[in-house]
């Protein structure tokens, strides 16, 4: 993963054409030539490796040769590995077909679940998001969040729920850089949220690079980047308000948390901010949110919460430490997934 030949990204180009007007993707291990550091700390973030072939997937590995109980009526299931990847039968099926399970999305800091394009009756292309997934509490194996009271009514359900149309789109567009799904199979597939899924395409870039030391500006720069347009970046897929109904907005119920955006916008450190208070106040977007400190975080918090400034206050509680745990707690999902709230305020219970 952290070798610059990944070899699901398309080759490196070495001489992009002056004519060629319209960017192209390079890959990102052509961005790493010149963005040393961005492409190590990006190398080891959860975008880097949210979507992958089972054949190369660790976690897939996990569950060859195991037994699930994938609970009525779907029963027992076993894995198994072929070149191509993970496969999985039923132990009650007579027939003892297999069916594949391609992809598996998830970095494995929360999850991994597999997904799998197949055709519907009617030669349609179909997505089945497998029905027991990995979690990475207690390294267990559970069922897929959401297919609690399912139940199957084609041959392929019996291996999880259908993802239809815009979903299964939407499904892989959130978790790849580039790629189009036609007739089962992904084209110009570039897995995984790489350098230019945030920036563009990077051709034209490359070559200006190449040519001076001093390219003009390049997508998100730190000019022309400000707090609504990163917020409409990192919303596309993290969810923003309008992805969800006015009830669920008003409530703001606890499974909100697993969409931060949704929460920081609400948050008085936002809305109190004039613009100044964004995703990247605390995170740098390149870099995994754990491989930051629990301090540092608390800096962040502190730069703008001292007790001698006029603009903002300090907390009365605790105005040096322990902010994260109060008033961003971690909150526990099923399967022991946890979500930090970013709805930031008192929470009554503290
Ligand atoms: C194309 C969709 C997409 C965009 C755009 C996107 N993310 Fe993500 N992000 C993901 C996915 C998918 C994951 C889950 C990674 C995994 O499998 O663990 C993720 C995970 C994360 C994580 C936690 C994983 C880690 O390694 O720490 C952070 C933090 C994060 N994103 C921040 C951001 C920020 C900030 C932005 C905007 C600058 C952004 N993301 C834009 C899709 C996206
Ligand atoms: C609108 C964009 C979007 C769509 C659609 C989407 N995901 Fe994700 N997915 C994300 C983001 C963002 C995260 C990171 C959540 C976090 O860490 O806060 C994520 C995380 C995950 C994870 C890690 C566990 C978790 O819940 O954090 C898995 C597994 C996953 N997605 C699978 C899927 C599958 C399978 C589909 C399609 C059936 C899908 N996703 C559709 C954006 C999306
Ligand atoms: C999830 C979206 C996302 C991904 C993926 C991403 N970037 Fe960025 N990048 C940003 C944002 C947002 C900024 C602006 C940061 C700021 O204003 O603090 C940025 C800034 C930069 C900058 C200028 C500031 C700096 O940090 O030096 C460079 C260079 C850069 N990115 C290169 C890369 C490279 C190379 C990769 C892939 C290895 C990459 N980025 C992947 C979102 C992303
Ligand atoms: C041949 C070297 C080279 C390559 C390859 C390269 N860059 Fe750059 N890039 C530069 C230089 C030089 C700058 C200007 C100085 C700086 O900001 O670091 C720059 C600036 C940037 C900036 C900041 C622009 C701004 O206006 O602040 C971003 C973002 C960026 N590059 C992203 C990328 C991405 C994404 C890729 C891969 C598609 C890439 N770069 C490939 C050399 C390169
Ligand atoms: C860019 C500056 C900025 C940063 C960074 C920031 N805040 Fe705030 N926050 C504000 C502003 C402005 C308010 C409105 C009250 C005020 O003026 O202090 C506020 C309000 C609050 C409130 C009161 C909320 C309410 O509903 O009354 C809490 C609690 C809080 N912040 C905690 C935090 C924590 C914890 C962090 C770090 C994780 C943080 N803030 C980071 C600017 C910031
Ligand atoms: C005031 C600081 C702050 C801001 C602003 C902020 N985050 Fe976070 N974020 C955190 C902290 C703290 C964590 C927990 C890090 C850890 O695991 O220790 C976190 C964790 C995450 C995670 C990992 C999953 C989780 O919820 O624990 C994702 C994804 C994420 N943030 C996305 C975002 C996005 C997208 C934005 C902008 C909409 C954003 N964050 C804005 C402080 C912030
Ligand atoms: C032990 C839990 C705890 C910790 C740790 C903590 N807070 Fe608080 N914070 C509270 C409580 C409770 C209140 C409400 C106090 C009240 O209303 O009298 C509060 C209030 C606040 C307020 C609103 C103050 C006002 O006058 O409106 C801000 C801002 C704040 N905290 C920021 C922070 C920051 C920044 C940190 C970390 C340096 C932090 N808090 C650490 C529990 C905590």
């Amino acid at each position: 993963m952290d070798s610059p030949s990944n070899s699901t990204d398309p080759a490196p180009e070495t001489t992009a054409s002056p004519a060629s007007l319209t960017p192209t993707f390079v890959g990102r291990q052509v961005c790493g030539e010149c963005h040393e550091e961005n492409f190590h700390l990006h190398s080891k973030s959860g975008h880097a490796s949210t979507f992958v072939n089972t054949r190369d997937s660790d976690i897939a590995k996990k569950f060859v040769g195991k037994t699930l109980d994938a609970g009525e009526p779907y029963g027992l299931l076993e894995y198994s590995m072929d070149e191509n990847g993970l496969r999985v039968k039923r132990v009650d099926d007579p027939s003892n077909q297999s069916f594949p399970l391609e992809f598996a999305l998830g970095s494995g800091h929360n999850a991994v679940t597999f997904l799998s394009l197949v055709s519907d009756a009617d030669e349609d292309t179909l997505g089945i998001e497998h029905r027991v997934s990995w979690f990475a509490a207690d390294d267990h194996f559970g069922l897929t969040p959401g297919q609690i009271g399912s139940s199957p009514t084609t041959l392929a359900q019996f291996f999880g729920n259908s993802v239809q149309d815009e979903h299964m789109h939407a499904c892989v567009n959130c978790h790849t850089t580039s790629g189009k799904i036609i007739d089962k199979n992904i084209v110009d597939l570039v897995p995984n949220v790489n350098c230019e899924k945030c920036h563009g395409p990077g051709s034209e870039h490359v070559r200006q690079a190449r040519l001076s030391n001093n390219p003009p500006p390049f997508s998100v720069g730190n000019d022309d980047w400000n707090a609504e347009s990163e917020l409409q970046l990192c919303g596309d897929c993290h969810r923003l308000p309008i992805d969800f109904p006015p009830k669920q907005l008003r409530e703001y119920p606890r499974l909100m948390a697993r969409f931060q955006p949704v929460g920081m916008l609400r948050s008085q450190c936002y809305l109190q901010s004039r613009g100044k208070f964004k995703c990247t106040t605390c995170h740098n977007p390149h870099q995994a949110s754990t491989a930051k400190s629990t301090e540092a975080y608390v800096d962040d918090c502190v730069q703008c919460h001292t007790e001698n400034t006029a603009d903002h206050v300090a907390c009365p509680v605790s105005p040096q430490t322990g902010c994260i745990e109060c008033h961003m707690p971690p909150l526990r999902f099923e399967q022991g997934m946890t979500f930090h709230d970013h709805y930031i305020r008192v929470h009554p219970e503290d």
